[in-house]
């Protein structure tokens, strides 16, 4: 579904990534791991048409991605705090919206409202749509952030570190969503995380990546083991 292929950046004279070859398949949840610094980001970031790249391809189900196919979630998460979630929620649908520019909340669509609750409803947060998002746990905010994303119908989700900033009760829930996304929905996911035993629990298949190069691609049992023979996480998660 996702397929990156031969991805080369630089940062001036500097190249982070040599050619990485990534797929992620409908229904899938892959979880990319590497020490700070191998390019994981930039790798999410070229995935997401953020970031120039030197030379690669990036094919949603063997087209070039859309502008719209791919939805992209942060460690940090950008919710406006002093909206409701549900205000929050329909931006995400408002790239597919014609003079969305113009728009302020209480011009939302009644049928772009019925969607974000629909999405909501999806990351468990259905009853919350009327609060403001300050007031929501870390937690629920990312899940709100999930949700946004939904709202805009991709086929593909990328989250870079999304549960970093979170506790692990919070983080076991929102990497469950992601898994149930890619299983239920059929979207391909990619979530860059930085703990071993969070990916192996979770995610369908595992790369791992070092200095801008992939290094292992397998199941999470056998990937989790090569992670740490190979250096390419810390001992300790
Ligand atoms: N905007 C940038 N300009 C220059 N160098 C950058 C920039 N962003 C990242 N880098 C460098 O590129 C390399 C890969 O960074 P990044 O993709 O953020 O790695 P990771 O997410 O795996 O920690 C690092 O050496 C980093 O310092
Ligand atoms: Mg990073």
């Amino acid at each position: 579904m996702l397929a990156l292929t031969g991805i080369e950046v630089h940062y001036g004279a500097k190249q982070v990534l040599h050619g990485v070859d990534v797929t992620v398949g409908r229904g899938e949840l892959l979880a990319v791991l590497g020490a700070n610094g191998c390019g994981k980001s930039t790798l999410l970031r070229a995935a997401a048409g953020l970031q120039p790249m030197t030379s690669g391809e990036v094919l949603v189900g063997g087209e070039p991605a859309g502008r719209l196919d791919i939805a992209v979630i942060f460690q940090h998460i950008h919710l406006v705090r002093r909206r409701t979630v549900l205000d929050n929620v329909c931006a995400g649908a408002l790239g597919r919206l014609p003079l969305h520019k113009s728009l302020v909340p209480a011009l939302f669509p009644a049928e772009v409202k019925e969607e974000a609750m629909a999405c909501l409803d999806r990351v468990g947060l259905a009853d919350r749509a009327h609060d403001k998002a300050g007031r929501l746990s870390g937690g629920q905010q990312q899940r709100v952030a999930v949700a946004r994303a939904l709202c805009q119908r991709p086929k593909v989700l990328l989250a870079d570190e999304p549960v970093s900033a979170l506790d692990p009760a919070a983080s076991e829930q929102v990497l469950a969503l992601l898994a149930e996304l890619a299983h239920d929905e059929d979207m391909a996911v990619l979530a860059v995380l930085h703990q071993p035993a969070l990916a192996a629990r979770h995610a369908d298949r595992i790369v791992g990546m070092r200095d801008g190069h992939v290094v292992l691609d397998g199941a999470p049992d056998q990937a989790v083991d090569d992670l740490y023979s190979y250096h390419l996480v810390e001992t300790v998660s």
